[in-house]
C-alpha cells in the first residue's frame, strides 16, 4: 500500500470513530486545515513537474475528497444522535393529568376586557390599541386641553423626568381617549372602535390606584346625535349585566373633548343591602360620554361640518366589580394567589355572546 493510501485509510479510520463533534473538528483540523497533513501533500502538487503532477495528483486529490466525505458522513451521524438525545430528553407526556400541573386563573380585569370585545364586536366596533407611555400632544393638546387648563392638573400626571427642546415631557397616558387622535389620524371615517387598556393617575386609596384601566369608545360619521350614544351605551350595558332591566341616565358634564360632555348612571336595585345592576332602586355612576367637540375632530385632519361622532370612557376594574361582587379595587393589582383562585376565572371560560359573556 502507498504511502498515501495508508494515510487515507488511517485518517477515515480515524475519522469512522470518532465519538463526538469536536473530536470529528479536530481531526479535521489536523487533515485539512492550514496546516494539516492533507493540506500539506496538496502543496506539494505545485513543485511539481507535470508528468510527476500526472502520477501522484490524483491519489492525493481522492484522499482529499474521501477524507472530506468521512467527516461530512460522521458529522451528519453525530448531530443527528444528538438530536435524538435532546428530543428523548425533552419529550412531554402529553396525557399527563392536567389536575397535577398548579392551574392559573384569569385575572377579573382580563376576562371583562374579553367581555367587552366580545359585546362590542357584535355591535360592529374594532378594537384599537394606543403607547402607554403618550407625548402631551395626544394625551392632552389634541384632546382640546391646552397647556393652561386645570384639567391637566386634575389628571395627577406621572411625567418622564427627561424634557425635549420644547421643555415637554413623555408621560403615562392618564386616560385611553389619546387613543382617538392616534385612530382617527390613521384611519378615515366612519370609525367605530373601542379601545380598553392601562391608565395611570398618581392617586391611591380603596378605590383608586395608580394604574387601573379604561375602555374608550370613539365613532365618528356622517349624520351621528346622541340618540346612536344613548342606544350604545344601554345596549352595551344590558349586554354586558345580562340583565334587560338596566338603564341609564344621562347627567350634564363637562369633559374638554366633548361637547356637549354627559357622564352616564346605570340602574340598580337592592337585595339584601347588596347592590344589583338593573332595577329602579337607584343609580350607579359608570362613565363620561358626549360628542366629540369639533376641536377634536380638527385636530386629527376632518372637517367637523361634514364628520361628527360621540366617545366615551369607562372604568373597566368598576364595571369588573360591580359585576363579580368585589369591593375593594386595591385587591385587583396586589397579586395574592388566594383572591386570583377565588375571583379568577377559568382559562377555558372565553366568553361569548352566545354562551353567556359572563357566567
Ligand atoms: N377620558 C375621561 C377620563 O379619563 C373619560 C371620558 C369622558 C372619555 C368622556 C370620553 C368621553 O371619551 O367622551 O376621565
Amino acid at each position: 500500500m502507498s504511502e498515501v493510501e495508508a494515510l487515507k485509510s488511517g485518517l477515515v479510520a480515524d475519522i469512522e470513530s470518532a465519538d463526538s463533534l469536536d473530536a470529528v473538528e479536530a481531526l479535521r483540523v489536523g487533515a485539512l486545515g492550514k496546516q494539516g497533513v492533507v493540506t500539506a501533500l496538496l502543496k506539494t502538487l505545485g513543485g511539481m513537474s507535470p508528468d510527476e503532477r500526472l502520477e501522484k495528483g490524483p491519489p492525493i486529490q481522492s484522499l482529499r475528497e474521501a477524507v472530506t466525505d468521512a467527516i461530512a458522513t460522521r458529522k451528519a451521524a453525530l448531530e443527528t444522535a444528538a438530536l435524538d438525545a435532546r428530543l428523548a430528553s425533552e419529550r412531554v407526556d402529553m396525557t399527563l393529568p392536567a389536575a397535577e400541573a398548579p392551574q392559573g386563573s384569569i385575572h377579573p380585569v382580563s376576562q371583562v376586557m374579553d367581555e367587552l370585545a366580545e359585546i362590542f364586536a357584535d355591535l360592529g366596533f374594532t378594537v384599537a390599541t394606543g403607547p402607554e407611555i403618550e407625548d402631551d400632544w395626544h394625551n392632552f393638546t389634541a384632546l382640546n386641553i391646552p397647556e393652561t387648563h386645570p384639567a391637566r392638573a386634575m389628571h395627577d400626571t406621572f411625567y418622564f423626568p427627561d424634557k425635549d427642546a420644547e421643555g415637554r415631557s413623555m408621560l403615562l397616558r392618564t386616560h385611553t381617549s389619546p387613543v382617538q387622535i392616534r385612530e382617527m389620524l390613521k384611519h378615515k371615517p366612519p370609525i367605530r372602535l373601542v379601545a380598553p387598556g392601562r391608565v395611570y393617575r398618581s392617586d391611591s386609596d380603596a378605590t383608586h390606584t395608580p394604574m387601573f384601566h379604561q375602555i374608550e369608545g370613539l365613532v365618528i360619521d356622517r349624520d351621528i346625535h346622541l340618540g346612536h350614544l344613548k342606544w350604545t351605551l344601554e345596549t352595551f350595558l344590558k349586554a354586558f349585566f345580562e340583565r334587560d332591566d338596566v338603564t341609564i341616565r344621562l347627567r350634564p358634564s363637562f369633559f374638554p373633548f366633548t361637547e356637549p360632555s354627559m357622564e352616564f348612571d346605570a340602574s340598580y336595585s337592592l337585595v339584601n343591602g347588596q347592590r344589583v345592576m338593573g332595577g329602579t332602586d337607584g343609580w350607579m355612576e359608570l362613565g363620561g360620554s358626549g360628542m366629540v367637540h369639533p376641536n377634536v375632530i380638527r385636530n386629527c385632519g376632518l372637517d367637523p361640518a361634514e364628520w361628527q361622532g360621540f366617545a366615551f370612557g369607562i372604568g373597566v376594574d368598576r364595571l369588573a366589580m360591580l359585576k363579580y361582587g368585589m369591593n375593594d379595587l386595591r385587591a385587583f393589582f396586589d397579586g395574592d394567589l388566594r383572591w386570583l383562585k377565588h375571583y379568577g376565572f377559568s382559562a377555558l371560560d372565553v366568553p361569548t355572546l352566545s354562551g353567556g359573556v359572563g357566567a
